[in-house]
């Protein structure tokens, strides 16, 4: 990506954040009727000086406004502007890959991560309403399910808002041809990118046959897989793998399986969880929780691979460890460490590990000044939500699923979440659900503005000695510059005395 400055994008970036008065509107008058004040009212009064614009890192993380500093340039990326009605989806009539396929994209410096049964098109749309420029991905789609639809059912898998651009779609499959026949079809909707599970360790998954995790222990199959999806597709691929799977955990085995995909595919960009994968005795949960996290594998293949890209995947806490990661990642020569991705924080707690991205990352302001503004915006998507495939759905409970976690860790958010509980059970639409579940939470938590968190540790890619090829790696050449060679060694011996020091 080209990162020349604009002379300023500041107005559209303001532009993007006007509410809709339409939404605004009926929010207000049903909180009005169903506690007697309007959330709406306050949202007027708040003071300008309170918008996340205008925050400054009072966590004393000097990090922070360094790594916005360096990322002055972002005004120039075009991310589409929130719309509820504006899809991709070419069956329906709405736009193909061409309408959406063009303007200059953030770089994928923070992603949210492909997680089943969340990152669904509701979710990505909340998440969007809090970062305008966070990489969004898809849940794993297998390719079979693809193939097999055709239409506007093709539409209701792969359709997506527009405004989620830059969405990955995550694949899951493990024949050529099948996957080069569902890159096709989702070619047509405008993805950003296309990505193949290598890292899923569920043994249902693996055992249908070399299939999540269990392709890692055959490069060559995944490179043919991904060969294939870039030719079909004409888009970018890229895989996301562990760092091992059952007895295949050495760091040159690692190595073997970054060299072998990436020497025999267009592949250049791992997402790398950090962690082993138990194919068997483990269950997917405790597979993200049991195998021990080594981030310094990432940043060992950075220094072994320095043609390839990398993003790190793996217990980050939010945008601001990943702000603080990927200045660690710079501190230490790793350009090539292009990524953090967040799994479970961005849906554990959005608010704390997403509201602040924009700011944090990528230097510009943030979307959403408060909870109460989000809700809001929220509120008149899903409004138009309903209905667009099948009458009456998605149901207020599957367009509640974003918000549940929104006050975490707030005074009140148990009694918020029991009081959404009861409103499910009265009310269909979440207009109402809304309306008599938020007057229990105190105003000056709908009303804060997006927090400015310092890292959860530091530091948080060099917390042990990178690990060493044993085996000579025949084409490591390739682009090797020398004076990151020598700039390991150091590293490692930065790490050794961490270790000691700590020890
Ligand atoms: C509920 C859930 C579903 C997930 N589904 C997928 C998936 O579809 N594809 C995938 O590659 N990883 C999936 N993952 C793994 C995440 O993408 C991520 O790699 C993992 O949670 C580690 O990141 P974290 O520690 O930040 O959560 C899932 C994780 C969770 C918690």
């Amino acid at each position: 990506m080209a990162k020349t400055c604009p002379p300023t994008c500041a107005s559209s970036v303001e532009r993007q954040f006007q509410p809709s008065s339409s939404a605004s509107d009926a929010f207000a008058t049903i909180t009005k009727e169903m506690s007697g004040m309007s959330i709406l009212d306050n949202i007027e009064k708040q003071p300008v000086s309170q918008t996340a614009s205008s925050s400054t890192n009072g966590s004393g993380c000097p990090d922070l406004e360094e790594a916005a500093t360096s990322a002055s340039c972002s005004n120039q990326w075009q991310v589409p502007e929130p719309n509820p009605n504006l899809y991709t989806g070419p069956y329906r009539g709405i736009g193909t890959a061409e309408d959406y396929g063009s303007g200059q994209l953030p770089p994928p410096k923070f992603s949210i991560a492909p997680m089943m049964e969340y990152t669904d098109n509701h979710y990505r749309y909340f998440a969007r309403l809090l970062t305008r420029r966070t990489w969004l991905w898809t849940e794993m789609v297998v390719d079979s399910t693809i193939n097999h639809k055709v239409g506007a059912e093709a539409d209701r898998w792969l359709e997506f808002n527009v405004c989620q651009k830059p969405v990955v779609l995550q694949l899951g499959g493990s024949k050529p041809e099948t996957l080069a026949a569902a890159s096709k079809v989702a070619r047509q909707y405008g993805y950003t990118e296309l990505n193949l599970n290598t890292g899923c360790p569920s043994e249902r998954v693996a055992g249908a046959g070399c299939f999540g995790a269990q392709l890692m222990q055959d490069p060559h199959r995944v490179a043919a897989c991904t060969s294939a999806m870039a030719e079909a597709s004409g888009l970018p691929v890229t895989v996301k793998c562990r760092i091992g799977v059952d007895d295949f955990d050495t760091y040159d085995w690692l190595c073997h399986f970054i060299r072998v995909v990436s020497e025999n595919s267009p592949v250049r960009h791992f997402i790398i969880h950090a962690r082993k994968a138990f194919l068997k005795g483990l269950s997917p949960a405790q597979n993200r929780t049991i195998p021990p996290l080594r981030r310094e594998y990432a940043l060992a293949l950075a220094r072994d691979f320095p043609h390839l890209r990398f993003t790190v995947n793996g217990v980050f806490k939010g945008c601001h460890d990943a702000a603080a990661t990927y200045a660690e990642a710079r501190e230490l020569g790793f350009s090539n460490i292009e990524g953090i991705m967040v799994g479970r924080a961005a849906v554990d707690k959005p608010w704390t590990a997403l509201a602040d991205a924009d700011r944090a990352l990528f230097g510009v302001e943030n979307p959403c000044r408060s909870r109460r503004h989000l809700i809001e915006q929220y509120l008149e998507y899903a409004k138009s939500a309903v209905g667009r495939d099948k009458p009456g759905l998605p149901s207020a409970r599957q367009l509640m699923k974003p918000l549940l976690n929104l006050f975490h860790g707030e005074r009140n958010c148990s009694l918020w979440k029991k009081s959404v509980d009861a409103a499910l059970r009265e009310h269909k639409t979440l207009e109402a659900v809304l309306a008599q579940s938020l007057p229990v939470l105190p105003e000056e938590v709908l009303d804060s503005p997006p927090p400015v968190l310092a890292p959860s540790q530091s530091p948080l890619l060099l917390q042990a000695p990178l690990p060493q090829c044993e085996e000579p790696q025949p084409n490591l050449g390739l682009g090797l510059d020398v004076r990151l060679g020598e700039r390991a060694h150091e590293l490692a011996s930065e790490a050794d005395k961490l270790v000691a020091g700590a020890a």
